[in-house]
């Protein structure tokens, strides 16, 4: 199979990369990119802005954490980078490709292959067992049912699920339904998992277990995790906390002095 070339990960970056709004050169570890980032609504003859202008570098293999009260755009932001919406303004670089400009028609795939979403509430489909739940990202893959199968197993198996295989979700506890997202998440292998209060129904041991898991998962396979939480518990188990207000970043550890040194 034919790879575009938009889609392969290019450690340096095109020629007019960011030269709309800033020349500087991506980094080379930097998995995403954003750079005056804006996303306004207009409702009722009023101009919301979502997103006010956000410069962010996020590294590959981070696990990281973004905090900030309701409304502050943190939503907003996750659907920018998992190319589920598009930005008013400014540049979202993912591995390497500017997704401001492709077309409309190419980021479905770019999502399917980049990217894995765990959201608070799970998503997971009523009438499939948590194995067939797991294997449908895979769908579009163009690859067996055996490897499908063999693939959903493993992602189960990761999240300690793997007797679990054949429960619908009404047949699971809270927390291992969200285990079975995040398993969804993970079984295409994706750079990125976005998770949009992952832990927010979940008492604080089941949370500490979900953070764990997705803490392995980093660990182990180099993913970059980027977590939405309101949860300090949660936050102060990642290795980077961002604090949003009014959609822009108002704190960010990896630029505080106590935190340069692990960073
Ligand atoms: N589709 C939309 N149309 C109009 N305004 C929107 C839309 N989506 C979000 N907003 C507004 O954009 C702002 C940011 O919303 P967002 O959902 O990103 O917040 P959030 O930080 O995720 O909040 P929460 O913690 O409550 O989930 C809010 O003021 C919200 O009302
Ligand atoms: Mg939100």
């Amino acid at each position: 199979m034919r790879i575009p070339s938009w889609l392969r990960p290019s450690a340096a970056p095109p020629a007019d990369n960011g030269a709309e709004h800033n020349a500087a050169p991506v980094p080379r570890n930097a998995i995403v990119v954003l750079r005056d980032l804006r996303r306004e609504y207009e409702m009722g003859g009023e101009t919301i802005h979502a997103l006010a202008g956000m410069d962010l570098t996020i590294h590959r293999g981070e696990f990281m954490s973004i905090m900030g009260r309701s409304g502050s755009g943190k939503s907003t932001l996750l659907n920018m980078i998992g190319c589920l919406d598009r930005p008013t303004s400014g540049q979202v670089i993912i591995d390497g490709v500017d997704v401001t400009q492709v077309p409309k028609r190419q980021l479905p795939r770019i999502r399917r292959e980049k990217v894995g979403f765990v959201f608070q509430q799970h998503n997971l489909v009523p009438i499939l067992t948590a194995e067939e739940n797991v294997s449908l990202p895979l769908r579009y893959a163009n690859v067996s049912n055996r490897y499908r199968r063999e693939r959903a197993r493993e992602a189960l198996a990761a999240v300690s699920l793997e007797d679990r295989l054949t429960h619908k979700p009404t047949e699971l506890s809270g927390g291992q339904q969200q285990r079975v997202a995040i398993a969804r998440a993970l079984v295409s292998n994706p750079a990125i998992v976005l998770a949009d209060e992952p832990t927010g129904e979940l008492d604080t041991q089941t949370a500490a277990g979900i953070i764990e898991v997705m803490q392995k998962m980093n660990e182990q396979r180099g993913q970059t995790f980027i977590i939405v939480t309101h949860d300090p518990g949660v936050s102060e188990r990642t290795n980077r906390t961002i604090h949003m207000s009014d959609g822009k970043v108002i704190e960010d550890s990896a630029t505080t002095p106590a935190a340069t040194e692990t960073a």
